[in-house]
């Protein structure tokens, strides 16, 4: 009886939590009692206790060699990842906290990317929402649970900007765009670290991978990127400077080589910008062995001059690989290495550890999981985000959402009853059992007086189509069929580029024979990429994509379905027609031949549109909205000043949802060339059939900073176009003037 009321309190507090905990980015500092206690210790240390602190492990032991509790003994570990076993991970703590010489706790890390045992939709998917105050709210549930799971550290937020949907890893991030990926990239860091990075439910963030490892060439995971420092600095560092002022305590360097130089050994990057220009002040941890790759990069002769390269270069922690360990005491000895090199990167790293609490707090509440893990408030939020991340495609004569009177419906494909493919790439803590398939839900949604007729097709992969016959004779059966097909969890994600990006396996296959049955198909699509869904766009009549759901991912799919919740996600990413378009990115240049079909020579392709599939920001509502009466309260600005504009919209059909109002911009004429448009604004609004809400926006000059000809960060007066609309391809246009 007092372990349910206990129970029951536990759940109370975190649903009184979830509402109160987010909107703050504070990070306490470090008063000087901390400083001195810092100083004394850094002291204390030798040179192998040092490289110690600066090394990180992983429990499956690669690259050890020595005895896991006889190293933490002897102070040559700092940090583990990849331990979730809580009392295991109290065992380790009290021997670096006991029984070392020095007893500085350590500090444990793991990839909570979407989610800990609650899992979210993918960071992609999640992103699709534009719910700044969701993605804070789902960072800070992933904290509190990994924390009653041990883990102090999560790798998370991926901020990499990616323009080519071939890279795997592309379902990691918010997409492509810089400033919707700065917002999310704060969110992030506010829901995982909360007000208190001490405090028992927040965990430190990471961001990464420091930096333009999304412009891996050719889309392959871990190519070289070759990209223009202007390019760089506009594109692909904004998300990791806000993630940055927001607070995050650690970054990760990547795996890649930028312009020549790889990341985990770049000082431009890691020290001249991250420390002189942006003040960062946690500590960088290394990608999984990106030190020593430095040797097959070609940059670093052997693992002692990786060391060198990489903890000179301002990497700090060296995740997995032990070249700091085994080299850097004798680097220094050898002059090689600055003495205050591993002086600064151990102190910074003991900062982040006090800040933990770690000192002061090592170990963790072994019984806390079972209030935490998958609490209600967990589930409902997670259903919420899967309602809120699916995107309508298309929907050609209000097909969707389903009549209640339905009396059969086929569910046919290799996902209908997929667990592990709704959970998605990255969730080392997820466990099948607790997804709601999508037949599950359907079953549920639908109720007893509508019959669902199951049927597999295929799979995702091969080329067998040995189940077509009986996905046929299922939907022969039935009123209306709904296809769930896509990628499976193992097509994205790590080290999972593809060349092609239809349909995987006979799937495409199995559309086309539901299709030529003549009856009505929805199809919901899996994916953590655009896929080349061309013939499914032209000939289904609905499609809903959505991504890799998370737990409730059945369940979120059915409310949206049934008309339970109003679908309002807009696509953060181009969906290309074909591979021979990327990259594709919305905010391209203009060229000095734009497009005209009437001249051959412009740029162009002569066998494919220059447009995409579908362009970033679409995505439909089962209510039409309409844009109208845009002001231009401001036409001339000065600068320092704010651009002001307004727009009219209403929902005029007939039912009430959410929209994502976009302002977009182009700055006509620049020292350097412009974009034909970037994102500046957006609000995710609620209407009422019928109901008119007027959206205004305030554009600081500031946010219309660009590195311009002599690579400074400024603002250029001139002419500048302005779009409010429903995504980046439409809007209503007005202009506004810029002078000194
Ligand atoms: C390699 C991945 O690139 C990185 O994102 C991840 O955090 C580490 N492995 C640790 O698992």
């Amino acid at each position: 009886m007092k372990r349910a009321i206990l129970l029951s309190l536990c759940a109370l507090l975190i649903v009184l939590s979830l509402g109160c905990q987010h909107g703050s980015r504070s990070i306490k500092r470090l008063d000087p009692a901390i400083e001195a206690q810092i100083d004394s210790l850094l002291a204390r240390m030798t040179l192998e206790e040092k490289a110690g602190q600066m090394s990180q492990k992983s429990r499956l032991g690669e690259d050890g060699s020595g005895d896991i509790e006889t190293e933490i003994r002897e102070g040559r570990i700092g940090s583990f990842l990849n331990l979730q076993d809580v009392k295991a991970r109290n065992k380790l703590q009290r021997i670096a906290v006991e029984e070392s010489r020095l007893g500085i706790p350590l500090i444990f890390g793991l990839d909570v990317i979407h989610g800990q045992r609650t899992v979210f939709p993918v960071p992609l998917g999640e992103a699709a929402s534009w719910d700044l105050d969701l993605m804070e709210k789902t960072a800070a549930v992933s904290a509190r649970e990994a924390r009653a799971m041990g883990i102090d550290w999560t790798f998370s937020p991926m901020v990499d900007i990616a323009r080519d949907p071939r890279w795997g890893r592309i379902v990691e991030g918010a997409g492509e765009d810089p400033y919707l990926g700065s917002l999310i990239a704060r969110a992030k860091v506010r829901g995982y670290q909360g007000r208190d990075l001490a405090a028992p439910d927040t965990i430190a963030a990471c961001l990464k991978h420091y930096a333009v490892y999304g412009a891996s060439q050719a889309g392959r995971d871990y190519h070289t990127t070759e990209v223009p420092m202007r390019i760089v600095r506009d594109v692909y560092l904004p998300p990791f400077q806000a993630g940055v002022e927001e607070g995050a305590a650690t970054l990760m360097s990547g795996f890649n080589d930028l312009n020549g130089i790889p990341t985990s050994g770049h000082s431009f990057l890691l020290t001249d910008v991250l420390r002189g220009q942006w003040g960062f002040d946690g500590f960088v941890v290394s990608d999984w062995r990106s030190v020593k790759q430095m040797i097959p990069h070609g940059f670093a002769e052997d693992q002692a001059h990786a060391a060198a390269l990489g903890a000179s270069a301002g990497v700090d922690m060296e995740m997995v690989s032990r070249t700091y360990l085994d080299h850097l005491p004798d680097l220094v000895r050898r002059r090689v290495v600055l003495r205050q090199v591993l002086d600064t990167a151990v102190r910074r790293i003991l900062h982040v550890k006090y800040r933990l609490g770690l000192f002061d707090n090592p170990y963790v509440n072994e019984n806390l999981q079972e209030a935490v893990l998958l609490a209600p408030a967990h589930r409902d939020l997670a259903r919420q985000a899967v309602r809120e991340s699916l995107v309508l495609l298309k929907n050609q004569n209000n097909l969707l959402p389903l009549s209640r009177d339905l009396k059969s419906v086929a569910l046919i494909g290799p996902l209908a009853q997929a667990r592990r493919d709704l959970i998605g790439t990255w969730a080392p803590a997820a466990e099948d059992g607790d997804v709601v398939t999508l037949l599950d839900g359907l079953k549920k949604a639908l109720g007893e007086t509508c019959r669902v007729h199951y049927a597999k097709g295929c799979q995702t992969e091969g080329d067998s189509t040995d189940g077509f016959a009986e996905a046929l004779e299922a939907a022969g059966r039935s009123e209306l069929i709904i296809l769930a097909v896509g990628e499976s969890e193992s097509h994205n994600g790590e080290a999972h580029s593809r060349t092609e990006l239809g349909l995987p396996g006979p799937q495409l296959q199995l559309v086309r024979e539901i299709h030529k049955i003549g009856k009505p198909v929805v199809m919901v699509l899996f994916a953590g990429r655009p896929l080349t869904i061309n013939w499914e766009m032209e000939h289904i009549p609905a499609i809903l994509l959505a991504w890799h759901p998370g737990i409730e991912g059945g369940n979120g799919i059915a409310d949206v379905l049934l008309g339970d919740y109003n679908p309002a996600g807009k696509i953060t990413v181009t969906f290309p027609r074909s591979v021979g378009q990327i990259p594709i990115y919305y905010n391209e240049k203009n060229t000095g031949r734009p497009i005209r079909e009437e001249d051959r020579f412009t740029s162009k392709y002569i066998d494919s549109p220059n447009t995409p599939l579908l362009p970033f920001g679409y995505g439909l509502s089962y209510t039409t909205f309409e844009y109208g009466n845009l002001k231009v309260e401001t036409p001339n600005v000065e600068i320092p000043g704010t651009v002001k504009v307004s727009a009219d919209i209403t929902n005029t059909g007939g039912r009430a949802g959410h929209e994502v109002v976009q302002l977009y911009v182009r700055d006509l004429v620049g020292s350097v060339t412009r974009p034909v448009k970037e994102l500046k604004g957006f609000e995710r609004i609620y209407l009422e059939p019928g109901q008119t809400k007027t959206v205004r926006f305030e554009i600081p000059t500031d946010a219309l900073r660009f590195w311009d000809i002599n690579m400074e960060f400024n603002v250029e007066p001139g002419d500048f176009h302005i779009w409010i609309g429903p995504h980046s391809a439409e809007g209503l246009q007005g202009h506004f003037r810029l002078t000194n």
